[in-house]
């Protein structure tokens, strides 16, 4: 992501990163490293969760424009357990509704001493305009930008794939469903192609395929037989209603008939094969609820792994800032 400068707009001066805008540019040490960090964090169910002081005395602002239970409470989870204070800027009451525009929340926030702004939004661009605009000292993170970016959500499935099946370069992971409304499907995409995948498939109808342009080097399936044979990995997703005009979204019970992840249609993957879905889902829609709550699942160890992944992501961003900060000679905490 580059600014009309050419300078990586996610990067700072020296090449660390200091927001979080998107995975596409990030090298592959890079998301090894922030998977390795969220693997420290990363603690069994019934265990106490992974905490440290990385963000003692700085601020956290939650700022959502879009619903979201798994991202939003995460992020305040990694947050808090990274020792932050954390703000949820509820968007229903907030001054917004008076007409405020967003910079000008941004600002008002920033001047209370926000450090850091997660953002999502239903439009594309908002987290890299509003990235353009904070303070030296203050770091964006994109929690999901319209069909375009989900950057924490592809790190925690990459990490999910990887604890479970070990090395990607072995692996066929097939992304299923509705992939042209889905900023998962290419988050995870970028993420799997950067680490050196072994195969990628989009399987989909052509009506919620992918652009012919996009993630050269994966194949494009028509069939889910054909899409999901010999796969390891079968990331299903939500039908994304919200993104669609009323002509494009499909009968439930024929989708879920052609294109579901359901006990039959998995017998054509590889013995062992996992299944993902990043959330919330369409139960008997994409999926059905033997399959979501069956042995192949990895749905509930994705979602323990986003509060590791984003304590990963926001310690990164935060200590890079610090870094910065000693370099410059500013005051911290
Ligand atoms: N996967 C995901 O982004 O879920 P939420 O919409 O609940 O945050």
């Amino acid at each position: 992501m580059k600014t009309d400068t050419g300078r990586d707009l996610q990067r700072d001066h020296a090449g660390r990163l200091r927001h979080l805008l998107t995975l596409e540019g990030l090298a592959r040490d890079e998301i090894v490293q922030l998977l390795d960090l969220a693997q420290f964090y990363v603690r069994e169910p019934g265990d106490l969760p992974a905490r440290d002081g990385a963000l003692l005395g700085r601020t956290v602002a939650n700022l959502f424009f879009e619903p979201s239970t798994r991202t939003r409470v995460s992020f305040e989870l990694a947050a808090t357990r990274l020792g932050a204070d954390v703000v949820n800027l509820d968007l229903h009451s907030s001054s917004r509704v008076k007409g405020e525009t967003v910079l000008d929340t941004i600002y008002t926030l920033q001047a209370m001493m926000v450090d850091v702004f997660v953002m999502r939004d239903s439009e594309p661009g908002l987290p890299a305009f509003v990235a353009g605009h904070v303070q030296p000292h203050v770091s964006v993170l994109n929690a999901g930008e319209a069909h375009v970016s989900h950057p924490t959500q592809g790190l925690l499935d990459v990490l999910t794939i990887r604890q479970r099946k070990g090395d990607l370069q072995n692996l066929c992971v097939a992304i299923v469903g509705d992939i042209s409304h889905s900023r998962v499907a290419r988050s995870t995409a970028t993420a799997l192609q950067t680490l050196g995948v072994g195969e990628l498939r989009f399987v989909s109808p052509a009506s919620l395929a992918p652009e012919a342009d996009e993630f050269p080097g994966a194949k494009r399936c028509a069939s889910l037989e054909d899409g999901i044979r010999g796969a390891d990995v079968i990331m299903a997703l939500r039908i994304q209603k919200e993104r669609m005009d009323q002509s494009q979204i499909p009968d439930v019970d024929a989708f879920l008939k052609e294109w579901g992840i359901t006990e039959r249609s998995i017998l054509h993957a590889n013995k062992g094969a996992i299944v993902l879905h990043p959330g919330p889902m369409n139960r008997g829609v994409e999926i059905t609820s033997a399959i979501a709550d069956g042995p192949a699942s990895a749905v509930q160890q994705q979602v323990r792994n986003g509060v590791a992944v984003r304590m990963a992501v926001l310690a990164t961003i935060v200590r890079n800032v610090q870094v910065r900060n000693v370099q410059a000679g500013r005051r911290e905490v």
